[in-house]
């Protein structure tokens, strides 16, 4: 495991979209695994600026709330194509995100793990945590080997995203999410995070047992991982193990 720290979230935008673009660069025909929260911006922004030829690339999305209408600005189907899709010129028809306003959503978590796997499985798949340890949104309890599903958001995501709605009654209480054993087929896994917020959960998420108490922990698990932190949400990062590269990366602007 590699770890970047940088001073701050547009660093982590810089470090992040630097790999990625390196990806892309040696792969036109990328799969992107994209993250939608607050993380991921600064990086999707960073990546722009390459001006890569992304006309190939293919991307899928971690996530979905079940439920909002379609349209819905909070939906990561319309995040993702403001945020990546439109950011990033790919080819809407290209971009994936999993169908959250599908009759059976269950059915729609099936096909979407198995559409990952017909795309030849995701290149990188970039990640953010939650506070309470979740990665896409397998929340604590989730099992370590666990497939694109629905999920129940934990009272705390919702608190969370609460300020993305009007009011916490306006999040919803579902979502489809790739599991923790989808999230471990890709090939590298890539995690942002920023803010002393985040400093106790990523430490536990590296250092601690691997556990589905927190599933973040499974990064343990995976053979090539990237984490780009900003200096507040590594503070707690002394006490990780010696198989961790930590580098102090200040980026030029
Ligand atoms: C979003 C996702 C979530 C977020 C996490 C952190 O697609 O999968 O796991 O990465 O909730 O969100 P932010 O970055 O807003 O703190």
């Amino acid at each position: 495991m590699e770890i970047y720290v940088v001073p701050d979230a547009p660093a982590t935008g810089v470090i992040a979209a630097g790999i990625l673009a390196a990806v892309v660069r040696s792969k036109p025909n990328a799969v992107l695994g994209i993250a939608t929260g607050s993380s991921p911006i600064p990086v999707y922004k960073a990546l722009a600026a390459h001006g890569l030829d992304m006309s190939q690339v293919r991307a899928f999305a971690l996530d979905e709330y079940v439920g909002l209408r379609a349209g819905h600005p909070q939906s990561y189907a319309e995040v993702v194509r403001r945020e990546v899709t439109e950011q990033l010129g790919l080819d809407p028809a290209r971009v994936a995100v999993p169908d959250g306003g599908a009759a059976d959503p269950h059915q729609a978590a099936v096909n979407y793990d198995a559409a990952i796997r017909e795309a030849g499985g995701i290149d990188v798949q970039l990640l953010g945590i939650g506070h309470n340890g979740h990665i896409a949104f397998n929340e604590p309890g989730s099992e370590l080997d666990s497939r694109t599903r629905v999920e129940v958001l934990a009272d705390r995501t919702r608190q969370a995203n609460a300020r993305y709605f009007r009011s916490l009654e306006d999040v919803p209480t579902r979502c489809i999410t790739q599991g923790l054993g989808t999230i471990l087929e890709a090939r590298q896994l890539l995690m942002v995070v920023r803010g002393a917020d985040k400093a106790e959960v990523l430490a536990a998420a590296l250092s601690g047992p691997v556990s589905p108490d927190c599933p973040g922990s499974v990064l343990q698990l995976h053979p090539h991982v990237t984490v780009v932190a900003d200096q507040a949400a590594a503070m707690h990062l002394g006490a990780c193990n010696a198989q961790v590269r930590v580098q102090i990366a200040t980026p030029s602007p």
